[in-house]
């Protein structure tokens, strides 16, 4: 009999509607608002998710008069779906904006009467979940107001939950202090941490690949890996966002949370279900066992953009960027090599890099397999190792590589590879990550959000490659932009007789 996990997820979630409830967006005039919240929740109202009492209450410091516009157009620009106007007024019907100081208690008695209202009106039921988009500093502020005002409490009939955007913390001690502050007002079952690798599909289908099939897991192993390399590029600068990137860097931005959360992911053993609870048990273990290969200054690498032609423009270095300080030592490409002490993995080295600026936008997941221990071929010149990519975006999909015969009366051997496709494979509408993680959290399932103690052991790791880097800043490299990165990264691959895939 076949035993199947994917029955563990319960029928509900086949009917994936979410019953009367709002969002209440702190930051509605935020870029993350704008560009990817705001557009998902009108994805959800347009694909019918969202029951008719939906609404949204905007906390701003400023009052705008031209909000809703603002709101509309952040929709227009950013929805994936085909905008509908009788969906998106009904969504805009249920929009209120509280205008205040998140530091003063009166903007949360607005607060109250505003959801008091909608309740009413609109038949929102009590159900609200405060979704934090703001600047990190401002979580204390923000959380502390909510508690005084007792709204983190919905009362016996009514849930009320927190949505948490990254990072969460710059380092393992602030990190753990956070997650004081929020559980001292919030249930921790009701802390919602957004990390939005996780609601992409790709990354959920790294479950599936793994656990529904019976050829990958046997190989999956330090016996056939030969080592796996984890990659996400940008070909983007840091934009307008100095203000939240200088001192946070891309080893904080994205190692940290989504590329140890990849690893996680495809290093894990078979969880018992997919529960929350399943899942964050075998993440912690691996993240648990995850340490730098050898020293850390062999393993770590970061470096920052320099200015130069890119794509036929020239662009700045990351020094000359608006709101950048000329000196800073912030870094916009890092790279990991790590291993995992476990009987799977020992010897098998996990190389992660991100990175600003480089050639391309692409985030993979490469599971690079050992040679065969015998070739009975006079010439393997063609052949190269078996490989398995996860092509987590762009071109969603999987590319396995192997090695065939050249057609022809001698039997030359070439690379050749076999591709899946999202696109070609599958018709079903394939939502944006956000869009499944706020319903998520409509829902209350938090199966696809990081428990506080994976954020805490993953900033474990980090935080040893960032002492590395404090207490030698020569390390520093630098890159021309539009290249893979800096050669100390080429080096430390080479070091053990490897390189970096070109994606
Ligand atoms: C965010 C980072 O988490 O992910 C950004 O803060 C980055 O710096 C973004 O640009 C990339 O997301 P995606 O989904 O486009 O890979």
């Amino acid at each position: 009999m076949v035993t199947n996990l994917l029955r563990a997820i319960p029928d509900s979630r086949l009917q994936r509607i979410a019953a009367p409830c709002g969002v209440v967006l702190f930051g509605i005039t935020g870029d993350l608002s704008k560009r990817k919240i705001l557009p998902a929740l009108y994805d959800l109202a347009h694909r019918g998710l969202l029951p008719p009492s939906f609404s949204i209450v905007g906390v701003a410091r400023q009052p705008r008069p031209d909000l809703p516009e603002v709101i509309e157009e952040a929709i227009r620009e950013g929805a994936k779906s085909e905008v509908n106007e009788t969906t998106l007024s009904q969504l805009m019907s249920g929009l209120r904006i509280v205008a205040g100081q998140y530091t003063e208690d009166c903007t949360y008695e607005d607060l109250r009467s505003t959801l008091a209202e909608l309740d009413e009106t609109r038949g929102t039921s009590g159900n609200f979940a405060f979704y934090l988009a703001i600047p990190p500093e401002l979580f204390p502020t923000v959380l502390g107001g909510l508690g005084r005002a007792g709204l983190h409490n919905g009362g016996d009939h009514s849930w009320r939950r927190v949505v948490i955007e990254k990072p969460f913390g710059s380092d393992a001690a602030s990190a753990k202090k956070l997650d004081e502050v929020v559980t001292s007002v919030f249930d921790p079952s009701a802390v919602f941490r957004i990390d939005h690798y996780l609601g992409k599909e790709t990354v959920q289908n790294l479950l599936a690949l793994r656990f529904a099939n019976e050829l990958f897991e046997p190989v999956w192993n330090s016996n056939h890996v030969d080592h796996v390399q984890i990659t996400m590029a940008e070909d983007i600068g840091i934009g307008s966002r100095a203000g939240y990137y200088d001192g946070i860097g891309a080893a904080r931005d994205i190692i940290q949370n989504h590329l140890l959360q990849l690893l996680a992911l495809t290093a894990m053993e078979e969880p018992t279900s997919f529960s929350a609870e399943a899942l964050r048990i075998e993440k912690e273990k691996v993240l648990e066992a995850t340490h730098f290969f050898g020293s850390v200054s062999e393993s770590a690498v970061r470096a920052q953009y320099e200015s130069g032609w890119q794509g036929g423009q020239w662009v700045r270095a990351y020094r000359e960027e608006e709101g950048i300080p000329a000196s800073s030592t912030t870094d916009t490409y890092a790279a990991l090599r790590l291993g995992i002490e476990t009987r799977r993995w020992s010897g098998v080295p996990f190389y992660l890099r991100a990175g600003k600026r480089l050639g391309r936008r692409v985030s993979e997941i490469a599971i690079v397999f050992k040679y065969p221990p015998f070739l009975p071929f006079s010439s393997t010149d063609g052949l190269g190792h078996n490989t398995l990519v996860i092509h987590v975006q762009p071109n969603e999909g999987m590319t396995f590589t192997f090695g065939s015969k050249v057609p022809g009366a001698v039997m030359n051997l070439r690379d050749t590879t076999m591709d899946f496709s999202y696109g070609h494979a599958f018709t079903e509408y394939s939502p944006e990550a956000y869009e499944r993680l706020i319903l998520d959290v409509l829902l209350g399932e938090p199966p696809l959000f990081p428990q506080a103690r994976e954020i805490e052991l993953s900033w474990n790791i980090l935080d040893k490659a960032e002492a590395a880097w404090e207490s030698s800043p020569e390390t520093l490299a630098t890159y021309a932009p539009g290249t893979w990165g800096p050669q100390a990264a080429d080096e430390m691959l080479a070091r053990d007789g490897r390189t970096w895939r070109r994606p």
